[in-house]
């Protein structure tokens, strides 16, 4: 006990004085002998680590993940085999754009990761809370971030700069729909969806596949702010989100979300007027019912937030036996980049860390780098080998077969019809919804380029007509001239 409570150097040896540093005489000046000051010193300096370049802002909650129906008839996936099988989670929620101390009232998607420590390795849906995206190919990623990022010369976030790259790509106009109505400022992270938005493979023990969408559903309810209101929590507090689910979570007020999919078969692929591998399109629900899994409960708050939040690292590639990547071009990006950045941001060894190490067992023939804690005690480290106990390839985990037709190439898909589902959104939207949306839009379009303005309202308008007028209205722009050369449709 009272070792306890005896500081020390990170050595372990007890330190004597914490107030005056070692110096020649009262005055100084300060030896360099002064072992604890310069520790002390030298890793405050290092106290900070790079921020993740998107979706820096976050905060994390653990909890349990329970099968409710079994999906052993759709994937063999292990943690879905069973009604009643529990696995443990850990949830982070973020905003996308703004750096780490930024504002959690500002409209941007907001991201939902969640890992699923389960026996056959880790599982991660790192979804948002919107169902769409604004590009369908990875190569544009970089561009898009860029324009929605504060300006390289003034550093300030630049309307005219995103409307720029969001006008020139029509994909995006369904997302925008949906991001500057109301939805895009949600009023907190226990009381919004989750989407995995794009497609997976689910393959079950006789090899069958076929693809699902993941819904998260708050049974919070959902609940999001007025522009005013937004302006309003955000002069009184910035981080008013992470506080709303911190509190709950210690009161015992546990946040839980309901896991559904939709799924279709691959045979039903070229029935649709879209693709349905492109994450700016939802799949319609009357066609593909929600199917529940289970339920979420978030129970236990991080006890150290840069141990367990910010070093968490998720990735749409951290996929278990019986889940496997679409074909989505998007997706595919992505499942090289999160790993990648995860690499620079936390270092090799990245999956040592506890928040990130597998509750299952990990085995293999990999070794040594930057900050190495796992030891393997086996001076075997390479395979094949002769050696009976030592981890070896299992062929019944080996990933489905497809097969593939046509050329290397670079290519848009065919059926992109970027504006149908945005126009059905609209609609969709009540009266007020749709009036906060123009209104939403308006104040954000007055401040761009005419030319960009006008590319946009031609977007938009060919999503629906009554929105593409009205906010040529808002916006005082005469779009009659233009109306014959935007294609009705
Ligand atoms: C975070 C890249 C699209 C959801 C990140 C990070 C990168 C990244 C580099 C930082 C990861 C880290 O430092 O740990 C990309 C690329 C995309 C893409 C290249 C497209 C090609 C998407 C989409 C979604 C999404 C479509 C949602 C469906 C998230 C979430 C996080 C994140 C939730 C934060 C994860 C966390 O809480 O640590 N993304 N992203 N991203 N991304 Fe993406």
């Amino acid at each position: 006990m009272k070792d306890k409570k005896k500081l020390t150097t990170n050595q372990g040896a007890p330190v004597g004085d914490n107030q005056n540093s070692r110096t020649a005489g009262q005055h100084g000046p300060t030896l360099l002998e002064d072992y604890h000051l310069i520790e002390k010193l030298a890793h405050f300096d290092r106290e900070r680590i790079p921020e993740r370049v998107v979706h820096a802002r976050g905060a994390g909650a653990h909890g349990v993940f329970v099968v409710e129906n079994s999906m052993k008839k759709y994937t063999k996936a292990h943690f879905l085999q069973e009604k009643g099988r529990d696995t443990p989670v850990f949830v982070r929620f973020s905003t996308v754009i703004h750096p780490k101390g930024s504002p959690e009232t500002v409209r941007d998607p907001r991201g939902f990761a969640t890992k699923f420590y389960t026996e056959e390795g880790n599982y991660d849906i790192v979804g948002n809370h919107l169902p769409v995206f604004f590009i369908r190919d990875a190569l544009k990623f970089p561009d898009m971030v860029h324009s929605l990022k504060p300006a390289p010369h003034t550093n300030i976030q630049a309307p005219d700069r995103y409307w720029d790259f969001m006008s020139l790509t029509p994909e995006s106009t369904h997302m925008l729909v949906w991001l500057f109505s109301n939805l895009g400022t949600p009023a907190n992270y226990r009381q919004m969806e989750g989407f995995g938005v794009h497609a997976f493979k689910w393959i079950n023990d006789q090899g069958e596949v076929v693809y699902v969408k993941y819904h998260w559903k708050p049974k919070q309810g959902i609940k999001t702010l007025t522009a005013e209101e937004a302006k309003e929590i955000q002069g009184k507090d910035f981080q008013h989100a992470t506080r709303d689910l911190y509190e709950h979570i210690e009161k015992g007020d546990y946040p839980e979300w309901d896991l559904f999919v939709q799924m279709m078969p691959p045979s039903d692929f070229e029935k649709l007027d879209f693709d349905p591998l492109d994450p700016t399109k939802v799949w319609p629900e009357d066609l593909y019912p929600l199917l529940k899994v289970g339920k979420m409960t978030l129970n236990r708050n991080p006890q150290n937030f840069f141990a367990e939040v910010e070093q968490s690292a998720f990735s749409p590639s951290a996929l278990v036996p019986g889940i496997e990547p679409s074909e989505d071009k998007l997706l595919q990006g992505r499942l090289f980049s999160y790993p990648d950045t995860q690499r620079h941001r936390l270092g090799p060894n990245y999956l040592n860390i506890p928040v990130n190490c597998p509750y299952a067992r990990v085995q293999n023939y990999q070794r040594d780098g930057f900050m190495q804690t796992r030891q393997n005690p086996s001076p075997i480290n390479y395979e094949p080998n002769r050696y009976e106990d030592t981890p070896k390839e299992t062929p019944q985990y080996v990933e489905s077969e497809a097969p593939l037709a046509g050329s290397a190439t670079r290519r848009k898909i065919d059926r992109t019809n970027d504006f149908k589902q945005a126009g059905e959104r609209y609609r969709s939207f009540s009266k007020e919804m749709q009036d906060h949306l123009v209104k939403n839009l308006v104040n954000d379009l007055k401040e761009v380029h005419s030319q960009t303005q006008l590319l946009a309202i031609c977007n938009f308008y060919r999503a629906d007509s009554q929105l593409g007028t009205r906010l040529a209205e808002g916006l005082g722009v005469d779009i009659r001239s233009y109306l014959s050369a935007i294609p009705q449709k």
